[in-house]
């Protein structure tokens, strides 16, 4: 094993330490724990939050639980691949826009899918969708990042992304404080999605781990989506419903 190799058992140790020793903190819930930036990425209406469940249940399985289009039927099957709900407009419209859009186009492996739900249990998931893309400059999901970053990330970086987790009192080096990095300042995603993805061993001899041995680049996108989240203004706010 090179000193890479080195770096990177120990940075995966002290992640699987960080989670499979002490709980990790439980999440937040009440509303003023939850810093603004947060709150934004996650926050749904009643009728998103609905719908949520819904595309968890059952549209997830084309549309991948982030919305990439990559779900397992569409991987094993000859379903025809779906957009990307994190890319291209989907993020910027409101619930109602991509409602009344949606109503005025014909989709052929959609239609179906819809005369199976209460047209009202539809329109909720519909409208969960933008919410899905946020942030709109990021090809990723906030909100699937949000899941990667509560198991493997929260141990460095702490629950508000300040660099301050239970793991990172033992570390050398201390883990990037997303509310002051520079990348994310500049808005340089393709940046941090290189860190993350590469990891920072080799870099910095820090114990931040190559994430790409364990995450596709879709997934390392939605991580991306959530930790710039943590920095006021680095992504535009999410269109008000
Ligand atoms: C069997 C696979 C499959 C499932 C399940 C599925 N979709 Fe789709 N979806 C597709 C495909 C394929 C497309 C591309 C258009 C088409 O062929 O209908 C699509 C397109 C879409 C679009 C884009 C429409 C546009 O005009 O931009 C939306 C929004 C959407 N689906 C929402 C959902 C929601 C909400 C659910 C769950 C209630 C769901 N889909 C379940 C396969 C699926
Ligand atoms: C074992 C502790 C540890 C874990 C777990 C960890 N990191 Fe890190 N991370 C660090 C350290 C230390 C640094 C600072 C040194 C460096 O950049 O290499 C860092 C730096 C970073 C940076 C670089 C910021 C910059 O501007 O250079 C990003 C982005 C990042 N981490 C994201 C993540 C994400 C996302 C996860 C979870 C998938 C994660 N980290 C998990 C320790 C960790």
């Amino acid at each position: 094993m090179g000193v890479r190799g080195g770096y990177v058992a120990f940075g995966l140790m002290l992640a699987l330490g960080a989670c499979a020793g002490e709980q990790p903190p439980p999440p937040e819930t009440s509303a003023a724990a939850v810093p603004a930036t947060e709150a934004l990425a996650l926050q749904l209406t009643t009728e998103q939050a609905s719908g949520k469940v819904v595309f968890e249940t059952m549209c997830w399985t084309c549309h991948g639980s982030s919305g990439h289009g990559n779900g397992p039927a569409v991987q094993a099957t000859s379903v025809s691949r779906p957009p990307d709900f994190t890319t291209g407009d989907y993020p910027r419209l409101t619930p109602a826009q991509l409602q009344a859009r949606f109503a005025a186009r014909s989709h052929p492996t959609m239609t179906y899918i819809q005369s199976m739900l209460q047209p009202e249990v539809f329109q909720a998931a519909l409208a969960y969708v933008p919410a899905l893309g946020y942030p709109a400059e990021i090809p990723g999901s906030a909100i699937g990042g949000a899941a990667m970053y509560a198991l493997r990330c929260v141990g460095c970086h702490g629950s508000q992304g300040r660099g301050d987790g239970p793991a990172a009192t033992q570390l050398t080096v201390k883990p990037a404080d997303f509310t002051q990095d520079t990348l994310i300042a500049r808005r340089n995603f393709e940046g941090v999605f290189r860190r993350i993805k590469e990891g920072g061993g080799p870099v910095h001899g820090s114990a931040m781990p190559p994430w790409g041995v364990l995450f596709s680049d879709a997934e390392i996108w939605d991580v991306v989506a959530f930790v710039a989240t943590f920095q006021p203004g680095s992504v535009a706010a999410r269109p008000v419903p």
